[in-house]
């Protein structure tokens, strides 16, 4: 494989010669700020159109970017998995497909302490502001560069590493919309059991307003449901499956994750090489308007959709969404190393009482294989049950030990997954209220 260096780079590309100005380049950036609040203010300078802000003590400038604080949380996952990869495989080369300002790109080399990162976004007036920020961090260590910026469309650059043979271990794909284009260059240009961040940002479809939109996007035909929301992440998880298994890979979820702000949809998965074996996790989900339940539907199943509440074989109460991904949203071992690196680091553990943590803890409960896709929202429960909305804890509880898998979820904070059906939630709702 050829190492990317400037004279490797298209003459198409805008290569910087950035100045060098080191910066701390300690992984263990939670010294750098002690405060566990990951964004500050930012602080405005008139005279250059900089806007400087800090992210887990990084400074940097977001100028007249597309950069949201939010999206913090979003970074703090990627990087807690890109430095997971580098501890396991000893290298890690980021290509970071839509930078922006490259504040993604100056975390991965800051505090995954990635070999190389490749920071590229489409346009060109972002070059001073990508430049100046990544030259925080030294260009070259000895002989071989330790960043670059390419301006770029994503797919042109990624078809480019891909001819040339230039593979990355970590592709991160902050896209905006249901902007699904990017998928093919970009598993192309990853390295075999590399790592994909992929985004979606339409909450509209995975809310099912516009399911020809997530039919073109996505390959799958989304409607409305309850859960819609968790629909949204494995929408963009069987879209990934999908043109993944037309390449010869296979994917899986490490982690899965949805923000309502903006609303964002963000997914990290390895791809391996190999089809999906026959359909499984990979299918139709139908919701039962009558009785509240869910359920999974192969495509040998089509035509015999139907919700044993009903007598009749089509049932007329169902909405039925697919195909989409329907297994664990995220990996079990793979989350708990992502909180146990974010306790090493300062991010999580029960003192800190972070957002982080909670949102890791939940997380893990989640990755437990029992429990079935989409979750079950209380206020929901209570308008069946006809009483007032149950506390999430005492239901949990009860639920525990009936023997039923229960987690809460991180998409909606008065929800819980479990494998327990909805008639056995409203009876538990009903004694509760006793
Ligand atoms: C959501 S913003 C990126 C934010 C950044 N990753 C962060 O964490 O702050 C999306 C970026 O994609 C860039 N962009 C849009 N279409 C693109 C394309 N086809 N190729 C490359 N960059 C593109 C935009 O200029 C914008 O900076
Ligand atoms: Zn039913």
């Amino acid at each position: 494989m050829s190492t990317l260096t400037p004279k490797t780079l298209s003459p198409f590309s805008f290569l910087c010669n950035p100045k060098s100005k080191p910066l701390n380049q300690n992984p263990k950036f939670a010294t750098l700020n002690p405060n566990p609040i990951p964004n500050s203010e930012p602080i405005l300078d008139s005279d250059h159109k900089s806007e400087y802000r800090t992210e887990r003590g990084l400074k940097f400038d977001t100028g007249e970017t597309f950069f949201r604080h939010e999206s913090a949380t979003g970074r703090d996952l990627g990087v807690l998995a890109a430095s997971l990869y580098k501890k396991s495989k000893g290298k890690l080369r980021v290509l970071d497909a839509l930078c922006g300002c490259g504040i993604r790109s100056l975390r991965y080399l800051v505090e995954a302490d990635a070999d190389f990162v490749l920071a590229n976004d489409g346009n060109v007036d972002n070059r001073n502001v990508i430049t100046e920020n990544l030259s925080q961090v030294e260009r070259s260590s000895g002989e071989d560069p330790r960043w670059a910026v390419t301006l770029l469309d994503a797919n042109r650059i990624m078809t480019e590493c891909y001819l040339k043979r230039d593979f990355y271990d970590l592709i991160d794909i902050d896209s905006f919309g249901s902007d699904s284009s990017f998928l093919r260059s970009a598993i192309n240009a990853l390295r075999m059991d590399g790592l994909l961040y992929v985004t979606s940002t339409d909450g509209f479809s995975s809310g099912g307003r516009r399911p020809q939109q997530t039919l073109a996007a996505y390959g799958a035909y989304v409607r409305p449901m309850p859960y819609s929301n968790e629909l949204g992440l494995r929408m963009l998880i069987g879209g990934v499956v999908r043109v993944a298994s037309v390449m010869g890979y296979r994917v899986t979820p490490l982690f899965s994750y949805y923000s309502y702000h903006g609303p964002v949809f963000r997914v990290m998965l390895r791809v391996i090489r190999g089809k999906l074996p026959d359909s499984r996790h990979y299918g139709f989900i139908s919701y039962c308007r009558d009785c509240g339940n869910s359920l999974e539907f192969s495509w040998d199943e089509l035509g015999r959709i139907s919700c044993p509440c009903n007598d009749s074989k089509v049932s007329m109460s169902l909405v039925v969404s697919g195909p989409l991904w329907t297994g664990p949203l995220h990996d079990a071992a793979y989350t708990a190393d992502m909180l146990n690196l974010a306790e090493e680091w300062g991010w999580a553990g029960s003192d800190t009482r972070t957002d982080l943590d909670k949102l890791l803890n939940i997380m893990v409960a989640e990755s437990d294989p029992r429990l079935p896709f989409g979750f079950i929202n209380l206020d929901e429960v209570a308008s069946r049950a006809k009483v007032n909305s149950p506390a999430l804890k005492a239901v949990v509880s009860t639920l525990q030990k009936e023997g039923y898998a229960v987690s809460r979820s991180h998409i909606e904070s008065n929800a819980l997954k479990t494998n327990c059906p909805m008639s056995e939630c409203i009876r538990v709702a009903q004694e509760l209220q006793r």
